[in-house]
């Protein structure tokens, strides 16, 4: 480009085609031929400084002595030198108290999340985004109540909601009138006959008087269109009520066992997943 040279000058090979066509021997251009040089030193320089030449068994060494190991174990430092703090004080705090500290609550969800993905979202859902027969935590609809003493107590003693089984208590005219008035309810409406049956037959010990679940039982809330046992459908419905939840010596019973952490996780670990869970959206 910069040194327009005539052809004619120019050094070759010797080789010649179609009578003027000449094979030139051309310098590459200078900064070209720099690149390279300081290329190669580069090269040099990190053959002797990094591991890099393979062996047969493993590699060079350099003389730095750098591994991924060493790498790997000042990232975990500097991390664990981060979260001391926070860790620190977190040991005497109540998780009420952690849920008020914006700071630290946003810490603890933080760290609370891969928690949850390890022990909780196999029957929880990825966010508490519920599964087939477990319930959603990410909504306002609880079962056992969603304040931040509950979710911890839930989590740390676990809980067997219990329904005894109506298969003998009820006539198939009963169980269709309870179901129907329970899908009723989802609706906002009633089912005369079944309303009476539900008073007479005690549902309202667990469900409560105005259908909306009684905390202390575990019972469902049946005025809201979210199931427990899916599809809510009125033959799902019937199911429950003939086999109950959890319903000692009956093998079809439907099953709601939340397991009892208090064992396999620290007091500081369900701290953090109370108050995550919380934060999930439903907590009261
Ligand atoms: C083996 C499945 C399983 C695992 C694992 C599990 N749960 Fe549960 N959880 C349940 C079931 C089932 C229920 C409902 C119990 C019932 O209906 O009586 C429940 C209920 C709950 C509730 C009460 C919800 C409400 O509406 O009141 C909370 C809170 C909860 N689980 C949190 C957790 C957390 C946090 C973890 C992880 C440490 C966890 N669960 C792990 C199955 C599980
Ligand atoms: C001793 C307490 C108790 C009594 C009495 C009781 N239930 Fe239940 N019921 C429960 C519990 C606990 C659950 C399950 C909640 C959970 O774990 O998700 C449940 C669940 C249900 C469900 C499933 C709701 C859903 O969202 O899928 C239906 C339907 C139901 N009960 C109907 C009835 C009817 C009808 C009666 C009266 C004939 C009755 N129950 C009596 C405790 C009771």
């Amino acid at each position: 480009m910069s040194d327009n040279k005539n052809s004619t000058d120019a050094p070759d090979t010797g080789h010649v085609w179609d009578d003027n066509l000449r094979e030139l021997t051309n310098q590459p251009p200078r900064w070209w031929i720099i690149t390279f040089y300081l290329g190669a030193v580069f090269i040099i320089g990190y053959l002797v400084l990094y591991p890099s030449i393979p062996l047969v068994n493993g590699s060079t060494k350099g003389v730095l002595g750098w591994t991924q190991m060493k790498r790997l174990q000042a990232s975990v430092e500097e991390l664990d030198a981060i979260r001391k703090p926070f860790e620190d004080k977190l040991k005497g705090m109540s998780a009420q108290a952690v849920l008020d500290d914006r700071e630290l609550s946003n810490y603890v969800v933080r760290s609370a999340k891969v928690l949850f993905g390890d022990r909780c979202a196999a029957c929880h859902g990825t966010g508490g985004a519920g599964n087939p027969g477990y319930p959603i935590l990410a909504d306002d609809d609880w079962l056992y109540g969603g304040n931040i003493d509950t979710i911890q107590q839930t989590i740390t003693n676990g809980r067997t909601g219990l329904m005894p089984a109506f298969k003998d208590n009820v006539s198939e005219q009963e169980l269709d009138d309870l179901a129907k008035h329970i899908l009723a309810l989802s609706q906002g409406s009633e089912h005369a006959a079944g309303k009476e049956l539900y008073n007479s037959k005690g549902c309202f010990g667990c469900h409560g008087m105005e259908a909306k679940g009684v905390e202390m039982m575990g019972g469902a809330n049946f005025t809201d269109t979210i199931w427990r046992f899916a599809p809510g459908t009125e033959e799902s419905i019937k199911y429950t009520i003939t086999n109950g939840v959890n319903a000692p010596g009956n093998d079809a019973t439907r099953i709601a066992i939340m397991p009892v952490f208090k064992e396999q996780l620290t007091e500081t670990e369900i701290k953090k997943l109370a108050v995550y869970v919380h934060k999930l959206g439903g907590g009261q």
